[in-house]
């Protein structure tokens, strides 16, 4: 049975990913800060800042799945709370890096996550692909060095692949529990302008983007994780709320308002530009939710359910 070590498997992508590889018959293990013995998976304890790890997670590994890292929106972003966002990426991969050459694991795979903060964060007339420059910002640069560690797998003769996602759209949990609380006051809030690009993406179809990953060996290299179908901030905000509790109006935050209120990460929330899905699409990946509708009578069926 094929072994899968997912770092960060916890979190919103690693729950939703481990319950699919469980059900495609995949060994799956999960790295997290707190070893948990009662789960249903087996849970086990890793310190990257300590180098330490739990032998047991890594006996025979066919495949790591790196998704580890601090919350890029959680927390306001001192110097303390970057550093943590880069560490946690950065860090952490170097360490799974040097136990994979000390003990001369054989992978067959390392597939990390990245994000598409690795374009910037800017609003530009610009359909960024994969062959792009990374951005000289803090997304720009923490991406980079992020998918550098990922490059040092290949070097040493590990497929690897870095998917470079876009907002994930999941039924609980993530960007759309954000998007939506303000529905509950009957109001549809979008961000500044509203004009600045939000590449998406739905849970499922980054689950089996992940899967072919793993199975499809003639993936490598970087592919960006998005939708193909684009959208703004605004129309975004429009669509939800033919699924949700019906708006009473409409407004934009102003931008200087959210730079106040959360600092830095205005400027991430403020800007997007499109992504392009082309090489996934011409690798033969099938989306299942090419589009916002698509996706959002999915994902509001499962909140019915
Ligand atoms: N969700 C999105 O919209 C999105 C978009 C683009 C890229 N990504 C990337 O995809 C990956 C997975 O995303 P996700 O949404 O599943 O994230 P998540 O829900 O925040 O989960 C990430 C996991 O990383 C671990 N973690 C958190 N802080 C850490 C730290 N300081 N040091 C080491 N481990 C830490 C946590 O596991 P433990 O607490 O169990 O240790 C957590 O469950 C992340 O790297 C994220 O940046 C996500």
């Amino acid at each position: 049975m094929t072994k899968i070590l997912i770092s960060g498997g916890t979190g919103l992508v690693g729950s939703h990913l481990s319950s699919r590889l469980v059900a495609k018959g995949y060994d799956v293990t999960l790295l997290s800060r707190k070893s948990n013995k009662e789960g249903t998976l087996p849970v086990y304890a890793w310190d990257y800042t300590k180098s330490i790890i739990d032998e047991k997670s890594i006996e025979s590994i066919d495949f790591i799945i790196h998704l580890a890292g601090a919350g890029i929106s959680s927390k306001r972003w001192t110097k303390y709370q970057m550093r943590e966002i880069v560490n946690s990426r950065v860090k952490s991969a170097e360490f799974l890096l040097d136990i994979v050459k000390k003990r001369q694991k054989k992978l067959q795979g390392f597939i990390s996550a990245s994000a598409i903060g690795y374009y910037g964060c800017i609003t530009s007339d610009t359909v960024f692909v994969e062959e792009d420059a990374p951005y000289n910002d803090f997304l720009g640069n923490t991406c980079r060095r992020w998918e550098e560690v990922a490059n040092k797998f290949q070097q040493i003769g590990i497929r690897t692949v870095k998917l470079r996602t876009g907002i994930v759209l999941a039924p609980q949990g993530g960007a759309l529990a954000q998007l939506l609380q303000s529905f509950k006051f009957r109001v549809g809030v979008f961000l500044g302008t509203g004009k600045q690009y939000m590449p998406w993406i739905h849970i499922d179809d980054l689950c089996d983007i992940y899967i072919k990953a793993i199975e499809d060996m003639r993936m490598q290299g970087s592919y960006n994780a998005v939708a193909p179908e684009q959208i703004t901030n605004m129309e975004l905000v429009k669509k939800l709320a033919l699924y949700t509790t019906k708006p009473f109006f409409f407004f934009g935050i102003p931008a200087l308002l959210l730079r106040i209120f959360l600092g830095k990460i205005a400027n991430m929330l403020l800007n997007g530009s499109r992504i392009s899905s082309r090489k996934l699409l011409q690798s033969g990946f099938d989306f299942k939710f090419p589009t916002i509708h698509e996706a959002l009578v999915d994902l509001f069926s499962h909140k019915k359910r």
